[in-house]
């Protein structure tokens, strides 16, 4: 049956915070922040909602898709830092839309939107679905230590959606793997207030190893890459795009060098945005899309990763 993407959106929130900014307080600065990661600033929200963002991406790619919430049976929503706990925040994109469609979320971390889609993909296989909503919705703002000068300079908010029909020739490869690991990368959730509960309570703040995650995300793109390749009998050269998730410009620049890929082929969205987690790859191909680069036909190959660990690879066949 396979799926198609019919349009793209993306909404960030309009506060730009400078690497400078941080350090006004935090014992950081831009000569450390930018060379080691590619970021120069992320939008953080202040009065948006991420519901607000959700809709906002979601109304663009209706539009760039011609699609109305009506015609949708399926909105998917990949987050792992909603407004909501309860109701899923995919159930607040269909109340915004006016769409009566099932609607529920997926939590695959930095990968969610992979995952998203291959769920969207196991709905059109089933002959569940005719048009499918994903969005990738990210609050990190609200998950971050903003006192862990390590970890809150990488991140940042926003919101990406893709509209997606049924048939089409994507994927032509997908490879969705767990290498099991907690505390690598964890956000505790809410403590509650249960009288019953003689469990340690951790703050639900955002705490990483960064050197593991790091070297697990450069062997994320390079091993993710080659599985693509050899599923879809297609050789690294065919592939016209490559959206990597925007976690640190080395991680992208060391997996690219190791798979010798032409660097003009990789999207890059991080300096301006930081790591939006799961909104990171539908963000990079919106602008591409926006921009008129992705042509009918092209191969466009996408590999997130993060927090699990999660690792999610999918090659589309564009248009
Ligand atoms: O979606 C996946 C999300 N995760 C990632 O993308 C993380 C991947 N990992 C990384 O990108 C890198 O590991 C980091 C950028 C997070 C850190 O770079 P690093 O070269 O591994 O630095 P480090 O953690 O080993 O820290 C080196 C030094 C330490 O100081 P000392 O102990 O050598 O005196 C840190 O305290 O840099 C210090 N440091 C900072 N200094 C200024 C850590 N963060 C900062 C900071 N500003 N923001």
């Amino acid at each position: 049956m396979g799926f198609r993407i019919l349009g793209t959106g993306s909404a960030l929130p309009a506060r730009s915070v400078t690497n400078d900014d941080l350090s006004e307080f935090l014992d950081t600065s831009d000569e450390w922040i930018f060379p080691r990661t590619g970021i120069a600033s992320r939008r953080i929200c202040t009065t948006e909602t991420l519901d607000d963002l959700s809709l906002e991406a979601c109304r663009r790619a209706l539009d760039a898709s011609g699609v109305t919430p009506g015609q949708l049976d399926l909105i998917i929503c990949s987050t792992t830092s909603g407004d909501h706990l309860i109701p899923a925040q995919a159930c607040a994109v269909a109340e915004g839309l006016g769409a009566s469609c099932p609607a529920f979320d997926v939590s695959a971390a930095c990968a969610g939107f992979v995952f998203a889609l291959d769920v969207a993909d196991g709905w059109f296989a089933r002959g569940r679905a005719e048009r499918v909503l994903v969005v990738a919705a990210e609050k990190m703002s609200r998950v971050v230590d903003w006192q862990d000068r390590a970890t809150c300079v990488l991140f940042g908010d926003g919101a990406a959606a893709a509209v997606l029909a049924a048939g089409g020739e994507s994927p032509l490869a997908t490879s969705l793997t767990t290498e099991p690991a907690v505390e690598i990368l964890h956000v505790p959730g809410i403590a509650g207030s249960s009288p019953y509960d003689e469990t340690e309570r951790a703050a639900s703040v955002l705490s990483m190893e960064g050197r593991r995650v790091f070297k697990f995300g450069v062997n994320a793109i390079v091993d993710s890459v080659r599985t693509l390749c050899e599923e879809a009998h297609v050789a690294i050269d065919d592939i016209d795009h490559f959206v990597f998730h925007q976690a640190n410009e080395r991680i992208l620049s060391s997996g690219v060098a190791r798979l010798g890929i032409d660097d003009a082929k990789v999207a890059r969205a991080l300096s301006e945005t930081g790591n939006i987690s799961s909104a990171c790859i539908p963000l990079a191909l919106d602008r591409l899309a926006r921009a008129g680069e992705l042509e009918a036909g092209q191969l466009v190959a996408l590999v997130g990763f993060g927090a699990g660990l999660d690792v999610g690879a999918m090659l589309l066949h564009w248009g």
